[in-house]
């Protein structure tokens, strides 16, 4: 017989909540309807506290803490948009926004307007880095700004095959796909975070291209990269082309044709066209997570080979 959890009580703007032990305070935020926003944490993935956009305050402590991660206590008493808070979200967004590339985060954009970010007042962007440039950056080494731009991450696309293509000049650098492709769903660890402070980086084992690294191609990084970097190569030809149309586009729920396992598929298509494959967070089954052949193999749908 499991034994049931106490119950801790605490105060969120003012308003009084009860959660079970083991809650996290952005869980208790839940309950409430409060809306904390998030870039690392999701429903499917460990919490990592890498992007610091969740946090609150908490009274009688001396720095902000993650709710996503930050356990409930009894009697906390805590804010969600104090001042304080509103200024450390809208210095967050701004290095972020004047960091990467985040035309393709629609979250990120809200929260910029929301919180007045600015980021363009850090100056102009310094130019895209050369192919291989971020990727020979010595571990640890500084390398002195100009002064006059934004220090930022742009480079060239990685397209190194013809499922998936890696866009690192939009990569805020949430571990999400780190934890996909680790312990929370896929196990395969072809991914990880490599380099120190702004040269840190996702990389696959001695930069390989991704056919030539420990890659199965499930495409569960694709599933949960919230700016776009990681994205499904056909999405990508048909935005590279300037005919991505969210007007011509429909979104529908089906069951992978493969096997028994019965994963759910949201197909996102335009023109005939399957675009994107993604599954549901919350799905019983998938956890929003599938194999290779859910996330890719659709092509004899559109008479192409597999
Ligand atoms: S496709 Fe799967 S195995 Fe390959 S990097 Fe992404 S999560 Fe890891
Ligand atoms: S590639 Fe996407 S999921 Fe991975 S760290 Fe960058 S933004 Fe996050
Ligand atoms: S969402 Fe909490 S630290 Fe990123």
């Amino acid at each position: 017989m499991s034994e049931s959890k106490r119950t801790i009580e605490l105060t969120i703007d003012g308003r009084k909540t009860s959660v079970p032990e083991g809650s996290t305070l952005l869980q208790a935020c839940q309950g409430l309807a409060i809306d904390v926003p998030t870039f690392c944490w999701a429903e499917n993935l460990t919490p990592v506290n890498v992007c610091r956009i969740c946090v609150v305050e908490l009274e009688g402590a001396r720095t902000l803490v993650p709710a996503c991660s930050r356990k409930a206590e009894a009697g906390m008493v805590v804010q969600t948009e104090s001042e304080r808070v509103k200024l450390s979200r809208k210095l967050v967004l701004e290095l972020l926004g004047s960091s990467v590339d985040m035309s393709l985060a629609s979250e990120f954009q809200a929260l910029a307007t929301k919180y007045d970010a600015h980021p363009e007042r850090f100056g102009p962007r310094a130019p895209r880095a050369a192919p291989g440039e971020r990727e020979a950056a010595r571990a640890g080494h500084h390398y002195a700004e100009d002064g006059e731009h934004a220090a930022n991450v742009a480079q060239p696309k990685k397209v190194d095959n013809e499922l998936f293509v890696r866009d690192y000049a939009k990569c805020m650098l949430c571990y999400k796909c780190v934890e996909a492709c680790g312990t929370d769903a896929q196990n395969t660890f072809a991914i990880a975070v490599a380099g120190r402070g702004f040269d840190a980086r996702i990389a696959t084992e001695l930069e390989a291209p991704l056919p030539d690294s420990a890659c199965v191609f499930c495409g569960n990084c694709v599933g949960v990269c919230p700016t776009g970097a990681l994205m499904f190569k056909a999405e990508s030809d048909v935005r590279e082309k300037g005919e991505w149309d969210e007007s011509r586009q429909t979104v529908t729920d089906t069951i992978c044709p493969y096997c028994g396992v019965g994963c759910q598929l949201t197909l996102r298509v335009q023109a005939n066209q399957i675009l994107r494959v993604t599954s549901p967070a919350d799905h019983s089954v998938t956890s929003g997570h599938l194999c290779i052949k859910g996330r890719f193999g659709w092509g004899f749908v559109q008479g192409k080979k597999p």
